[in-house]
């Protein structure tokens, strides 16, 4: 059995139907502080069937202990987490608490019962302001912001927890931009209030919520001067962590893998793939840029290739197609 801890979320919901389809049995765990019950509803509905689920929170080790009791967890996927980079940076506290003492208690309750596999959700962020692009695991690390700061820490006491004790085994899977749904368009990314991120803020001008696209910076030294990222189509990111379970036994050590596809795209870019998708006009405007934001960020993908025999099938068309199709069939997330 998997325990998928934050299988409520955005990837999380995703990754749990590749598991089921690949086979695998999971208990999901989450405390709902940024997701919805309905998510796995639509996650049972896709896969036809039902799937445990304990609500709690990861910092609560007599919930974990309780399920690790009725349970036999082999290993865990570890999502549960905060995500919001300005909010990490007014509540700092609040995202050490929840991010590494979370993780500190899962892994207590994992060691406590014998169970030493983990496969650690961890960002490009870790990369902070990279000297070259595209981006290799063996790059420099630093962190610029409290959420960062807490995935660079997680990674060391994921390190430390292995020099103590050489039988676990852990990969840390460094996504770029996760984006795009669900093929169904039954499941999808849902922010609150007035998202941050590029794919679902494009989604909500197109849709008409909002009237403009703000493009942070038209004066960076990229081939149209707005900022380059590595959008990677959530669906392959799902495949990735089966992937990693498949092939965790084999590795020692700890292994760090950047799950991209590899192919930078400018914001313009983005908004013309999703023009061309969604047949909606995307107004923008540019403005000054955005405080913290780097000018490109783009993976090396062929150590996840070479390790785990996996790499991103989806091309932005997708991405754009799906965060569409998923866009218009719930113009309010999970509240439609
Ligand atoms: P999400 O917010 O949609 O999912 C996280 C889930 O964890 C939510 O269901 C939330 O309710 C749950 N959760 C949070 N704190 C918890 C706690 N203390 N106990 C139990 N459950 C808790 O986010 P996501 O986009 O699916 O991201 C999943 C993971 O991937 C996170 O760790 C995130 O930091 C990481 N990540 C995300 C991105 C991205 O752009 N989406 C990029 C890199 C890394
Ligand atoms: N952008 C805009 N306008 C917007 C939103 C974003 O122009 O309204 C631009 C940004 O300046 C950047 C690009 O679109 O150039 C992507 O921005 P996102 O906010 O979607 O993503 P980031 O690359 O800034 O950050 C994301 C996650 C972080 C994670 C990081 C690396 O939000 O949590 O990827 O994985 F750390």
């Amino acid at each position: 059995m998997i325990l998928v801890t934050g299988g409520a979320g955005y990837i999380g919901s995703h990754t749990c139907i590749s598991l089921i389809e690949a086979g695998f049995d999971i208990v999901v765990y989450d405390n709902f502080s940024n997701s919805s019950k309905k998510s796995l509803q639509r996650v049972e509905s896709i896969v036809e069937r039902n799937i445990p689920l304990v609500e709690g929170d990861i910092r609560d080790k007599e919930v974990l202990q309780d399920v690790f009791d009725k349970y036999d967890i082999d290993s865990v996927i570890h999502f549960a987490g905060l995500k919001a980079v300005g909010e990490s940076v007014q509540k700092p506290l609040e995202y050490y608490d929840n991010n590494i003492n979370g993780t500190i208690a899962l892994c207590e309750v994992m060691r406590d019962n014998g169970c030493k596999k983990i496969v650690f959700s961890s960002s490009a962020t870790v990369y902070g302001d990279p000297k070259s692009v595209p981006i290799s695991e063996d790059f420099p690390l630093s962190a610029t912001n409290p959420y960062g700061r807490s995935k660079l820490f997680i990674e060391e006491i994921l390190r430390d927890i292995y020099v103590s004790d050489a039988t676990w085994k852990i990969i840390l899977l460094r996504y770029f931009n996760p984006v795009g749904a669900h093929k169904s368009g039954l499941i999808g990314e849902d922010p609150n209030g007035i998202p941050n991120n590029l794919m679902p803020y494009i989604s909500q001008v197109a849709i008409g919520k909002r009237d403009y696209l703000s493009v942070f910076g038209g004066d960076y030294a990229t081939n149209d001067g707005t900022g380059v990222r590595d959008y990677i189509h959530v669906e392959d990111l799902a495949d990735g962590h089966v992937k990693a379970l498949e092939n965790i036994d084999k590795f020692d050590g700890v292994k760090a893998i950047n799950l991209g596809t590899g192919q930078g795209y400018s914001v313009l870019e983005v908004v013309k793939a999703f023009e061309r998708a969604s047949e909606k006009k995307v107004p923008y405007k540019i403005v000054g840029r955005r405080e913290g934001d780097i000018q490109s960020c783009y993976a090396d993908p062929s150590y996840a290739k070479k390790v785990l025999d996996w790499s991103a099938k989806h091309g932005i068309n997708d991405m754009c197609k799906d965060a569409w199709n998923w866009q218009s069939k719930n113009p309010n997330g999970y509240g439609s």
